[in-house]
């Protein structure tokens, strides 16, 4: 086990709840997640199972109906829960980043791209506008943008998807973050465009030395580029391995069928459904958010949420099947 402070972020039994007027329902359960420095994290799990809410509850960004309940997120030794909003500013999108899932609404449609690389220098930078800009054309180069003076005058919806994906992380790395939060960061591209746009994270990732928490539902994005993976359903943390690992030796049913929903290990394209759907937050009821999907559901799935527990090195599960 990796020592505590080898931990760039850690959760610690984070809930999150969905406020509403006549009751309150747990949205995030219990999620316990550490990503270590230097470490490629993706998290995997079908629609609605809570992975845009974890990451926005690391960024303090929920809003109401959302709340977060209890818990801890330890980012550098300092639990984020406890700071003041304006502390919390100055780490947001300098030490911990995001790119989010749809560059075009994360883009200003009435700024250049040019002046948008530039602003977290203007923000959070005491430099002139000339070394901005120039800041801002470098940061282009980097992401392997070869006509930047034409990019930088451009506005947004003048460049193709992949261009703007690729001016997200420019702004996402203007200010060397510790921790990069990607959120579906491909899934607005075609298939070639996706891996060349893995490439690169996975470059800069390593050339900075950056923590990557990479949200995804596609398998295929996990075995190009994370190391280790966690697993999300019904807002609780499934299961969690080495990359390796959770595709040879699968242990929670809905990771299985995940995996087996997708042709062949390594192969690209989306999940096929598994039996039944996701229900919406207020229908999971007590017990294991899986229970009426799985196969392989005993009495005690019913009553209480399984606990997530390491049953290899490295390899951790919530399962009543593996025992409590
Ligand atoms: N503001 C909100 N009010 C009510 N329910 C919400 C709110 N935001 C999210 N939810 C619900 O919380 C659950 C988790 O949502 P979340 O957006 O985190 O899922 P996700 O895993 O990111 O899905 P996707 O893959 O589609 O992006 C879903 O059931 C969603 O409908
Ligand atoms: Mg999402």
């Amino acid at each position: 086990m990796a020592n505590t402070f080898d931990n760039i972020l850690e959760i610690k039994e984070l809930n999150v709840n969905l406020e509403k007027k006549d009751r309150t329902i747990g949205a995030l359960k219990g999620i316990n997640l550490a990503i270590k420095k230097g470490e490629r994290v993706a998290l995997v799990g079908e629609s609605g199972s809570g992975k845009t809410m974890l990451s926005l509850s690391i960024l303090k960004l929920l809003e109401p109906p959302l709340k977060i309940e209890s818990g801890e997120i330890v980012f550098k030794g300092r639990d984020l829960l406890k700071l003041k909003e304006k502390d919390i500013e100055k780490i947001r999108g300098k030490e911990i980043s995001m790119i989010f899932q749809e560059p075009l609404t994360a883009l200003n449609p009435v700024l250049t791209i040019g002046f948008q690389v530039a602003e977290p220098f203007l923000i959070h930078q005491n430099i002139s506008k000339k070394e901005a800009f120039e800041n801002a054309e470098r940061l282009l180069k980097m992401v392997s943008i070869r006509d930047v003076k034409r990019v930088m005058k451009s506005y947004p919806h003048q460049l193709s998807g992949g261009m703007r994906q690729r001016a997200m992380i420019a702004m996402a790395l203007a200010l060397n973050p510790d921790l990069l939060l990607a959120d579906e960061p491909t899934t607005a591209l075609d298939v070639t465009l996706q891996s060349q746009f893995l490439d690169l994270l996975k470059n800069l990732q390593k050339k900075f030395s950056l923590s990557l928490l990479i949200i995804t539902h596609d398998f295929g994005v996990v075995a190009e580029i994370a190391e280790r993976v966690v697993v999300l359903y019904g807002g609780m943390v499934f299961e969690e391995a080495g990359v390796e690992n959770l595709f040879d030796n699968p242990l929670q049913p809905y990771t299985k069928s995940l995996l087996s929903s997708i042709p062949k290990r390594g192969t690209r394209g989306r999940l096929k459904t598994i039996r039944g759907q996701v229900p919406p937050l207020e229908k999971f009821g007590s017990g294991c958010p899986f229970k009426d999907r799985c196969d392989f559901a005993l009495d005690e799935c019913s009553k209480s949420l399984p606990p997530l527990k390491e049953r290899e090195s490295g390899h951790k599960v919530a399962c009543f099947l593996y025992g409590v």
